[in-house]
């Protein structure tokens, strides 16, 4: 089977170009299943009712959050009904929302989705990330308990991504990274079979500073200090993940990266 991941999904830009290609994307690279990093979508910060909405509508299968996930007020109202949406697992369990959740496909393959928060350069003192993965994996092994297990992990050191993956090799069919919005050029698969790659980018305008208006990072960098809120870049997006190729003991044999439209699309060409 083929697992289509996408990384950070940011603002209008980024969620008009998933919806508006998601189900040519799947066509084209014959995808089974979809999960999508959402942790940026609602005006950059978090997400909403009506983004969930949108990106399950259009074909999201699963979507995972990270380190925004509260920031949007009507969260704490929605997600213990929206079963798509998984929050990172090593929040405490007092957080409303889950982490981990096995969903299954139209072939009846059970699919767990684990989501987790690095430790390094994030703001919240969240659980051990290695440790909840491996309960969380004690009680649900790939080939006995499920079919498929995939590993959002978002982090923003590419040491302490690199290092889940080579914990859970062998365990799990794929660990990738989001949260940096810069694509890593890494995309392989481990001794172990499990593949891997250690961010997947963004889904969003590239003419920005990940994801933002570039002035506004620009100037805190030269001044030292914010003059304005951040907005997201309203330019057209390129679409940034990777599609694994699973066999039918749920470990990889192929995975390779997506630049889809936008400045860092494979299709890009310069006006001048
Ligand atoms: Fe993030
Ligand atoms: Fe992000």
């Amino acid at each position: 089977m083929r697992v289509l991941f996408l990384g950070d999904i940011v603002g209008r830009s980024g969620r008009e170009a998933v919806c508006k290609n998601l189900s040519q994307i799947k066509q084209d690279h014959k995808i089974n299943f979809t999960v999508a990093n959402c942790d940026n979508v609602s005006a950059g910060f978090g997400i909403n009712r009506s983004a969930y909405d949108e990106l399950v509508n259009a074909g999201v299968d699963v979507l995972t959050g990270g380190d925004h996930i509260w920031d949007q007020r009507e969260i704490n109202s929605f997600i213990n009904d929206a079963k798509k949406l998984l929050r990172p697992h090593n929040f405490p369990k007092s957080c409303p929302g889950v982490g981990a959740r096995i969903f299954v496909d139209s072939q009846e393959r059970k699919i767990l989705v684990i989501h987790l928060l690095g430790q390094v350069f994030i703001k919240y003192q969240v659980n051990c990330p290695f440790a909840c993965a491996e309960e969380i994996l004690s009680n649900n092994a790939l080939l006995k308990d499920v079919d498929v297990i995939i590993v959002d992990f978002h982090a923003e050191a590419t040491s302490e991504k690199m290092a889940m993956a080579k914990f859970l090799d062998g365990k799990v069919s794929l660990v990738i990274g989001t949260h940096t919005h810069i694509p890593t050029n890494d995309a392989h698969i481990l001794t172990g079979q499990t593949a891997y790659q250690t961010d997947a980018g963004m889904c969003g305008d590239y003419d920005s500073v990940i994801g933002m208006d570039k002035n506004i990072p620009l100037q805190m960098f030269l001044h030292k200090r914010k003059f304005d809120k951040f907005q997201v870049a309203q330019g057209q997006a390129t679409i940034c993940g990777a599609v694994v190729e699973l066999n039918k003991f749920g470990l990889a044999t192929q995975i390779y990266p997506l630049k889809i439209g936008g400045i860092l699309g494979q299709d890009f060409k310069k006006n001048n």
